[in-house]
């Protein structure tokens, strides 16, 4: 294998830049909850549960949708640079932790979709600001749901007549969250600034206050509200889109997390902002309200789609920080 993807204690510079496309995944608060393990001819994803955000997230579901998201980023990368990913969810399920594994495969030929997915990854962005009043082509809108479709979701544009509705379920998600104490501290864990921290959702990602509430974005200056932040009229008739896939195991939430990547990053190669925005999701019985019990159908993410300004990016580990370099075998023994 070419020495640019060979592990010598550290990744070659070709598996370095597709685990650093990884890391720039979007993950519930930029928790991060991914660890990357040298495997034979290529890398293994683990859960960093010491990262998952308990109280919203309890049995990890949103933890392994940031996983699938990374995944995805490291098969477009793997494949930018002229690689086929050959990718196993769940490897070794003894080993609960290991969500995946991708090994470097034959040489491609990178096709243009492959290279504009790949350029879209430094761009993309979780917008919480006001986006235009403007709708969004039916035939971009048919475009992000083939893509989650590729990735075996199903994306469901919410229909004008309901989007009230939808709209009030994530306002009275986001309100039933605000009087908890343990959604405070655990908000607090992930927006509390430090100098050089490099994970949790920095005041510049928060957004202006929504006025009126037409667009209920999850209120990430809770607990630290600026002194002086900016209040904004939001779009009056957001589009909002759900994520579904068929069943609700480990399996399926990874598979969500590359069918919600694919999604974004096609959204963004379209020039469009987007927002996940999940917080009835985080509530059994208003998720249900969400799900289709005839088919089986599971709602797994609700993301806003808009035109919207540019924002900044919010940091990233480095990925020395990422890398779990123990001998294969030994974790764990002792
Ligand atoms: C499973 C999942 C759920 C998320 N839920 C929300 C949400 O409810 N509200 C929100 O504003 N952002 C949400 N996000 C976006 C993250 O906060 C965002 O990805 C993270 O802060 C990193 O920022 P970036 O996407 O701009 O790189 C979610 C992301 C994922 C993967």
């Amino acid at each position: 294998m070419n020495a640019g993807w060979l592990w010598n204690g550290r990744p070659g510079p070709l598996m370095a830049d597709c685990l650093k496309a990884a890391a720039a995944a979007p993950s519930v608060h930029n928790s991060q909850p991914w660890r990357f393990r040298p495997h034979l001819g290529g890398v293994e994803i683990l859960a960093d549960r010491s990262r998952q955000v308990d109280l919203i997230d309890p049995d990890g579901r949103e933890l392994a949708i940031s996983i699938g998201a990374a995944v995805f980023n490291l098969r477009v990368a793997m494949l930018a640079h002229g690689r086929v990913p050959m990718t196993r969810l769940i490897p070794e399920p003894d080993e609960p932790d290991l969500l995946a594994r991708v090994a470097v495969g034959a040489p491609v030929e990178t096709d243009e979709t492959v290279r504009l997915l790949a350029r879209a990854i430094a761009h993309r962005r979780t917008n919480r600001r006001p986006f235009a009043d403007l709708p969004v082509p039916p035939e971009v809108l048919d475009e992000l749901a083939a893509a989650a479709r590729v990735e075996h979701g199903r994306l469901t544009v919410v229909d004008p007549l309901v989007r009230e509705s939808m709209v009030a379920l994530i306002g009275n998600a986001e309100d039933r969250r605000r009087v908890e104490p343990a959604y405070w501290a655990e908000l607090e864990r992930w927006t509390r600034q430090r100098p050089g921290r490099l994970d949790g959702v920095p005041p510049q990602a928060f957004g202006p206050w929504p006025v009126p509430r037409s667009v209920p974005v999850r209120d990430f200056g809770l607990v630290w509200p600026a002194r002086r932040r900016r209040v904004a009229e939001f779009e009056p008739d957001p589009v909002l889109a759900v994520l579904y896939t068929t069943g609700d195991a480990l399996r399926d939430w990874l598979r969500a997390g590359q069918a919600l990547q694919r999604m974004l990053l096609t959204a963004t190669v379209r020039g469009l902002a987007t927002t996940p925005m999940t917080q009835p999701l985080e509530f059994p019985e208003l998720r249900d309200l969400l799900c289709d019990r005839h088919d089986g159908q599971q709602a797994q993410a609700i993301v806003r789609i808009g035109y919207g300004p540019l924002c900044p990016p919010v940091p990233r580990r480095a990925l020395a920080d990422l890398l779990d370099t123990t001998p294969m075998g030994v974790a764990g023994a002792g």
